[in-house]
């Protein structure tokens, strides 16, 4: 399963050896390591100690061959027109202006999205239903609940100081994804198993973050010092109540400048005290809140670093803006949610809410925190912030910014706010779910019907272990530290995003035949059965399917047909030998 705050991930799921430990085994790149700098002196201008963050330096990646490696390092743009006959296909795709739909031409395939044509090459791996939910904006609408949750977020972040953006355009180029933040070569999240690939140089975004890059550059000359960004995001992944291989993200930064002048070495020190009164009077303005907070360590020199380039009081100064702002997300959104009725666990209403901090590892920022909610008995977690990498910001031209960053799952939380208990009732067109919200409230989600759910195997023969093709790392001795899975998705079990078609047997391609085939209709897929056959070593694996309508009685016959094309388009798969 995987492991992220943004994603809808159970609370368990923090338990596996994956999570716990992901900070504490950190292996922090040489050069990572505190250099705390006295506040008595200024600062070096912080772009200047990036060379000591080879691993995550933009330039880094640029050694790397793209026609190697999908999800390499091209810079933005169109797909590169291998050749000619491409060229024309992806004019004779435009002129169709068929948009989200796979369109087949002179040996080719290709789409049109958002008004951007993609001939797809052996990297591609974009399914129909995929692309049927490009293009929804649920954020959009007023009156649904993933708006109505992400104006209740970018509400704690306004304007003037914040410009609060969403990104129509799913596609973003690898580069932006996953090379410009940081995310190794071998980084899980990058697999076709875990990521949609228009091509090799493009994906649908896997998070937020993705536009992180050029909202900084944006930033150079804009008055706003923050941003929100809202968008829809895509990860290949297991099927149930709380995953779907849409959902939405929402992003958040805030940036301080110092004012250095050029040459003048002398008056670089009060241009740094000016900056940090800056954030202190900000601090200062943020409102109140009555939380209950257990607070988590601002650093810690071997797992959870300042950067090299950073002034410590600087950070303790911006992590303490950081914290306040979203624990003020937290008092707004479940103050809402409590108001409306939601149950949060505690009997009485005036109990104070518990938030706590936990440290985390994310490669674009250091120090990283999550931030948890003791919610229905449970603590929950809620979202992945920290301190944005120096390099990051150095590279989108912002030399002399510091700043923090942070981006969570809307689905989770709007889950909570409304009461809504299953993931594909955000994407219901059906009036009774949709009539229930209002712009600018929260309401209880009044279910409208249970109708009954109707369950089928699917057994088959793997050759080996349900395993990657190619294991990655197993050790975590390589560049990707242990939890930084967390980012962007991303199993380190799956298969490298070089194959072209993994050569085992993943889960997430059953994933996704179900998803094709049964589209919403299909509410957890789980494995139920395995053993090994004791001559010939094969395995066998039985998954259940697990049929329901949200809106209607399912006939016999009709879950008994989408089962069987579910077979049929599996007995396809080349990786296993339907039982
Ligand atoms: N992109 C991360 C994810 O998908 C969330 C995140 C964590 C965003 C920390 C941030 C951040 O900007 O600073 O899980």
């Amino acid at each position: 399963m995987r492991l992220t705050v943004t994603g809808l991930v159970v609370r368990a799921a923090r338990r596996t050896h994956l999570t716990v430990p992901l900070t504490r085994l950190a292996n922090p790149p040489t050069g990572q390591l505190v250099r705390e700098i006295s506040t008595a002196a200024a600062p070096k201008d912080e772009s200047t100690a990036d060379v000591a963050f080879p691993a995550q330096s933009v330039s880094s990646v640029h050694e790397v061959d793209p026609r190697k490696t999908a999800g390499g390092s091209r810079a933005g743009g169109d797909t590169p027109a291998v050749d000619p006959a491409a060229t024309r296909f992806k004019e004779e795709l435009k002129g169709k202006n068929e948009p989200n739909k796979i369109i087949h031409g002179h040996g080719q395939s290709g789409v049109l999205i958002q008004s951007k044509a993609y001939v797809f090459d052996q990297t591609s791996n974009l399914s129909p239903s995929i692309l049927g939910c490009i293009d929804r904006q649920l954020y959009a609408n007023p009156n649904h609940p993933i708006c109505i949750t992400r104006r209740l977020i970018e509400s704690v972040f306004p304007a003037p100081t914040f410009k609060n953006h969403v990104e129509a355009d799913p596609v973003v180029t690898a580069h932006d994804n996953f090379d410009v933040l940081g995310f190794p070569q071998d980084h899980p999240g990058r697999s076709r198993t875990d990521t949609y690939y228009v091509d090799s140089h493009h994906v649908l975004r896997t998070h937020t973050s993705a536009h992180q890059h050029k909202a900084f550059q944006s930033m150079v000359d804009r008055p706003e010092t923050g941003y929100t960004i809202c968008a829809d995001v895509f990860r290949r992944d297991s099927i149930d109540r709380s995953h779907f291989p849409v959902f939405h993200q929402m992003e958040g930064a805030k940036l301080w400048k110092a004012d250095y002048p050029a040459g003048k070495t002398h008056l670089r020190y009060p241009a740094h005290k000016n900056r940090q009164q800056q954030i202190e009077q900000d601090i200062r303005s943020l409102p109140r809140h009555d939380l209950e907070i257990l607070h988590a360590p601002i650093y810690d020199n071997l797992t959870n670093p300042v950067q090299i380039q950073h002034d410590i009081q600087d950070v303790r100064l911006m992590v303490s803006h950081l914290r306040r702002s979203l624990e003020l997300l937290v008092h707004r959104v479940f103050s809402a949610a409590r108001a409306a009725g939601v149950e949060g666990g505690s009997s009485d209403v005036n109990d104070r809410l518990k938030v706590r901090w936990v440290e985390a590892y994310f490669p674009f920022t250091s120090p990283s925190y999550e931030l948890e909610v003791f919610w229905q008995g449970d603590w929950l977690e809620l979202l992945g912030c920290g301190i944005v990498k120096q390099s990051i910001l150095s590279n989108a031209g912002l030399r002399n910014h510091i700043g923090w960053a942070w981006g969570l799952g809307i689905e989770r939380l709007a889950m909570i706010l409304f009461g809504i208990p299953d993931i594909r009732l955000f994407w219901s067109e059906d009036p009774r779910f949709l009539n229930q919200f209002k712009e600018g409230t929260i309401t209880k989600y009044e279910p409208f019907s249970k109708h009954p759910s109707c369950y089928k195997d699917v057994a088959f023969w793997i050759d080996a272990a349900p395993a990657a093709a190619t294991p990655l790392s197993t050790s975590h001795a390589g560049s990707s530290p242990p939890g930084a899975a967390a980012a962007a998705g991303g199993d380190a079990t799956k298969a490298s995003p070089t194959e072209v078609q993994p050569a085992a047997f993943h889960e997430n391609d059953v994933m996704e035949i179900v998803r094709d085939v049964a589209g919403r209709l299909a509410e957890d897929v789980k494995l139920v059965d395995e053993f090994v056959h004791p001559s010939t070593g094969r395995k066998s694996l039985c998954y259940r399917i697990n049929y329901r309508s949200l809106e209607r009685t399912l006939t016999n016959d009709e879950v008994n047909e989408v089962h069987q094309r579910v077979l049929h388009k599996m007995a396809d798969l080349s990786t296993i030998e339907l039982r």
